[in-house]
């Protein structure tokens, strides 16, 4: 008798709306369509280190469309060639990947769905030239995937941080002041463009373009002369000033990428106090960009995705991830998404549009 088709899927790094609803995806098609039998890696590599993992039933995926978060845990921690240990207090870094091949191997796995952001996705990318069948599924808030246009979790990220924008706008205006949101999105600024477009600021500050103090100051100030008595500031938390560099919040020495951004909304707040003399307020929206439910058009994305990757897994296109390209499914070959982020690039459509509507980008 010919053996039951074996998947396994493991969620790596952040969470971010959307995660659930690809994993229904798969495990819906892999059983309707390929008679498969799906196990789901809890924690992320963590999982795949130590062997935890659990069955992932039709029953199991059922009614979890539109949950937030991931069933299977998750870490942006774990690393199986980089993987952080505790000797005492000291913290040391083996290399586990023979462990996790040959724990792939015992259960005799025909494919490893891996859903995660550039982290996990290049040590997806290693599993797979290491003989690991993988398929990649690009997943974070902060749309800064090579290979794909847009990522899920970015859209329902953006809703969040648009509406906060729409709350400052009313405070703002009563109190005449100048109001300042930080968003996430690390070294990239997609977050804050989309969300400063949508919420009208009116100025957005991005990591790709380094600001300047003095513009800034005579912006809001300009505002003022005109009957304007508030802005609204969007700020990147990668975001920095021309010559100068990015705010640190933390250090996470366990983390194979060890820093951890935040605090540029209030450095930003004391300078523009410093300068105008205007009174200014700062709001970091933090982790509550990646909680909740996924938007409408994230659960589409999200399934569609997870439906792209059952169809690879069929083709044995293993060592490729689903990516976006002109509104269509493509498959990209991993290796090629392991080679650093998508940053908005200086002829990004966006920024046009965000100027021709009068917003500054701090320069
Ligand atoms: O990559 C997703 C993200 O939310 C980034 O936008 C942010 O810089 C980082 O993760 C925050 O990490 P942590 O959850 O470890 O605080």
């Amino acid at each position: 008798m010919k053996k039951r088709k074996k998947v396994a899927i493991l969620t790596g790094g952040g969470d971010c709306p959307g995660i659930n609803a690809v994993i229904r995806a798969v495990v819906k098609k892999l059983i309707n369509e390929q008679n498969a039998e799906v196990i789901g890696f809890k924690d992320g590599y963590h999982g795949l280190v130590h062997n935890r993992h659990r069955k992932l039933n039709y029953s199991d995926v059922s009614g979890i469309l539109t949950l937030g978060g991931t069933i299977l845990g998750t870490s942006k921690i774990a690393n199986p060639y980089r993987y952080a240990v505790k000797n005492g207090k000291k913290l040391e870094f083996k290399d586990m990947s023979k462990t996790v091949i040959k724990n792939c191997k015992d259960l005799k796995l025909d494919c490893l769905v891996c859903i995660g952001g550039d982290g996990s996705l290049g040590n997806a990318n290693r599993l797979f030239e290491d003989g690991i069948p993988v398929v990649g599924v690009p997943k974070t808030i902060d749309n800064d995937i090579r290979g794909t246009e847009l990522t899920f979790g970015f859209d329902s990220a953006v809703t969040i941080a648009t509406s906060a924008v729409d709350c400052l706008h009313t405070t703002a205006e009563s109190h005449h002041r100048i109001m300042i949101l930080e968003v996430m999105g690390h070294h990239a600024g997609w977050i804050a463009l989309h969300s400063g477009i949508a919420g009208g600021g009116d100025i957005i500050l991005v990591p790709e373009i380094p600001y300047d103090i003095n513009e800034i100051a005579r912006v809001v100030k300009a505002r003022n002369k005109k009957g304007k008595r508030f802005s609204i500031i969007v700020v990147s938390e990668g975001a920095k000033p021309k010559g100068g560099d990015v705010v640190i919040k933390r250090m996470v020495q366990a983390s194979a990428d060890s820093v951890r951004l935040g605090g540029i909304g209030f450095v930003l707040g004391k300078q523009i106090e410093e300068v105008t003399g205007l009174d200014t307020r700062t709001v970091v929206l933090g982790h509550l960009q990646r909680g909740g439910s996924p938007t409408a058009f994230d659960r589409v994305f999200a399934t569609g995705l997870g439906a792209k990757a059952g169809d690879m897994i069929e083709n044995h296109r293993f060592g490729y991830m689903v990516g976006l390209k002109k509104g269509a499914f493509v498959e990209v070959a991993l290796k090629n998404v392991a080679k650093g982020s998508r940053t908005i690039p200086a002829n990004d459509p966006l920024l046009k549009v965000a100027k021709a509507v009068g917003t500054s980008f701090g320069v």
